[in-house]
């Protein structure tokens, strides 16, 4: 395996871009540029965390009961969910959200952009441990790029000689000032599969407000959402292409104190997450020899 050495010197940009070796033995990407902080860890090409340096308060959530160990997912941050959403369709005994977030990838290329902003390129191939859960021939590319807004790229290209179906998401846990003073603008309208209780299809009115655990794949959306934050003053931007579901969740009290790693006592009453992807009517068939594009762009305002 490749050190956090060997990456800094392949990958490394001064002190902008830094590889380390965490406790846990998983290597963390930390950035710092003129325009923001973020860390990103190389299992899973997992973003933890993202800071504009406008802002006091991180944008992009880490629960501070994550813990990072090999072959599990980090609660927080922008796990990346594919190459299916959710429970997989026919196979109860594969891990939920797909197996990407869970494996190390590996670094392919790192730079500084024309504006300053730092980029990684992250890749992940099939191997003998993913094979059985996804027997296609794919290359999946995540480019993160770190600035005062902060972008993802997610290219799954079907390499092999038949088509194929992904689920995917970008499953981003955003930091709010409390989770009952946000209201989420955007999918006024929309259809929306609604996952508490009996999954039941529903349609929106209005913003999104909380006052209990909420679990909603939206469909046939290319909205961008506003996440309109009371407390922190701010309002946090969600703008996206290539996707047609928007996920909205929080697990409230009951579910968040199951959970165990939302950060005691009530860590998950500072985030929501905001999740741009294709599930359910919208899974992707990537025909052999193309590519789909996820891509999302994230940025704050003080209001
Ligand atoms: C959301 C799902 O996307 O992710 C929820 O809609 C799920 O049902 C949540 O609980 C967290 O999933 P996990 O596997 O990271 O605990």
């Amino acid at each position: 395996m490749i050190t956090a050495q060997q990456l800094n010197k392949q990958f490394g940009i001064g002190n902008q871009l830094v590889f380390r070796e965490d406790a846990s033995g998983l290597i963390v990407a930390d950035f710092d540029n003129g325009y923001a902080e973020a860390k990103l860890c190389l299992q899973g090409a997992h973003l933890m965390m993202w800071r504009p340096k406008s802002q006091s308060v991180p944008v992009v959530w880490l629960s501070r009961d994550a813990k990072l160990a090999i072959g599990k997912s980090i609660r927080g941050g922008a796990p990346v969910c594919w190459p299916w959403f959710g429970a997989h369709a026919t196979e109860p005994g594969f891990p939920g959200h797909g197996f990407a977030r869970t494996v190390p990838w590996q670094v392919i290329e790192s730079g500084t952009e024309p504006g300053g902003e730092t980029r990684i390129t992250l890749r992940l191939l099939g191997s003998e441990k993913t094979r059985p859960q996804w027997p296609h021939d794919s290359r999946l590319d995540l480019t993160v790029i770190v600035g005062e807004k902060l972008r993802m790229e997610l290219i799954t290209e079907n390499t092999g000689n038949s088509d194929f179906v992904i689920g995917e998401a970008l499953h981003t846990y955003f930091q709010v000032g409390d989770i009952g003073a946000v209201r989420i603008s955007g999918l006024d309208n929309c259809d929306f599969w609604d996952k508490v209780g009996n999954t039941t299809l529903r349609k929106q009115s209005g913003a999104i407000t909380f006052s209990g655990e909420t679990d909603r794949v939206y469909v046939n959306t290319d909205a961008e959402c506003v996440i309109e934050d009371d407390k922190l003053k701010r309002r946090i931007h969600v703008a996206k292409s290539g996707s047609r579901s928007t996920v909205v969740w929080t697990p409230w009290t009951e579910k968040a104190n199951k959970m165990g790693d939302m950060g005691q006592p009530d860590g998950w009453r500072e985030m929501v997450c905001v999740e741009s992807g294709n599930a359910i009517e919208n899974v992707v068939k990537v025909a052999t020899g193309t590519r789909h594009a996820l891509i999302v762009e994230f940025r704050a305002e003080q209001v």
